[in-house]
């Protein structure tokens, strides 16, 4: 089933009448009590830019699931309609369950309320609807597909990284947190393919698509580095270790975190005329750990 998609690699719109698989939303259930506030043992900075995707992602998945909810309308092939649909719970799920990270945090000591509430303001004003009407609202949309469609590529990317790595069970990352961060990955790499498949259907145009793709690389990079320094200031341990940005580096250099490289590295690839999601990593992977989550079992 998957050989047909893989082989799939032209940039246009597709029907999905030959794929089999449906992606829907799993309920999953994670028992945050018995993390502690560094889940990575002995590394600190790796801890808060894990801690980024509790933060940060879940008011950019909602800002997601909202534009692709809006986009349905203009939608006609069914299956992608359905896709959207699952992707749109899939996200929303998402959220959720790094609020319930997020919660847990503040209860033991790790102050996020104020930037959560700041980054929520900067998203709706950055990515919401901006209450449009007519051809204006019908421009915005396809703007934030093709800005989405990016994001999702390096969530695909890092989705992969985290499936593949064995660094972070080494080091003794807490099970609940690494489970809640490969399941979110697993589904990433699962719904890889929706957002740009819903963009290329709704626009479809190379310029719009290589523009919206380098802004997505350019306002994700910063993001996670202001967010995580800003995490290591709130940290309140007294044994924080050196500099965090000496820690960043480190941890890039062992393969605790992906690297930030990778914001550059993968534009030429996504910025090919030819590049489809489908090309990317292991799809087997990504149901192979939805199969056996705790999380998803539980
Ligand atoms: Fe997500
Ligand atoms: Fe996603």
């Amino acid at each position: 089933m998957y050989g047909s998609l893989m082989a799939e690699n032209s940039a246009t719109a597709r029907s999905y009448q030959e794929e089999a698989h449906a992606i829907h939303a799993r309920d999953v259930h994670f028992d945050f009590s018995t993390v502690p506030l560094h889940y990575i043992p002995g590394e600190v900075v790796a801890t808060h830019v894990v801690n980024v995707m509790h933060l940060v992602l879940p008011e950019g998945e909602r800002a997601m699931a909202a534009c692709l909810a809006e986009a349905l309308p203009e939608i006609a092939d069914e299956r992608l309609r359905e896709e959207v649909t699952g992707f749109v719970g899939q996200e929303s799920m998402h959220a959720g369950s790094h609020e319930g990270a997020r919660a847990h945090l503040q209860s033991i000591g790790l102050d996020v309320d104020s930037y959560v509430a700041k980054v929520a303001w900067l998203v709706d004003r950055a990515l919401g609807d901006h209450g449009l009407t007519g051809k204006a609202k019908q421009q915005w949309l396809r703007e934030r597909l093709g800005l989405f469609a990016g994001m999702e590529h390096f969530t695909a990317v890092i989705g992969e990284w985290l499936l593949e790595t064995s660094t972070l069970d080494e080091l003794g990352m807490h099970p609940t947190m690494l489970d809640l961060v490969r399941w979110h990955g697993a589904e990433e790499v699962e719904h890889r393919s929706v957002v740009f498949d819903a963009y290329m259907h709704v626009d479809g145009g190379y310029a719009r698509r290589a523009r919206t793709g380098v802004l997505a690389s350019a306002l994700l990079l910063p993001l996670f580095v202001v967010s995580t320094a800003y995490l290591y200031r709130q940290d309140p341990s007294p044994r924080k270790g050196r500099f965090w940005g000496a820690q960043f580096v480190s941890a890039t250099r062992r393969q605790v975190i992906p690297s930030f490289t990778t914001f550059f590295t993968e534009m030429p690839r996504y910025l090919s005329p030819r590049f489809h999601p489908s090309q990317l990593g292991s799809m087997d992977n990504a149901l192979r750990y939805l199969a056996q989550s705790p999380a998803v079992r539980g």
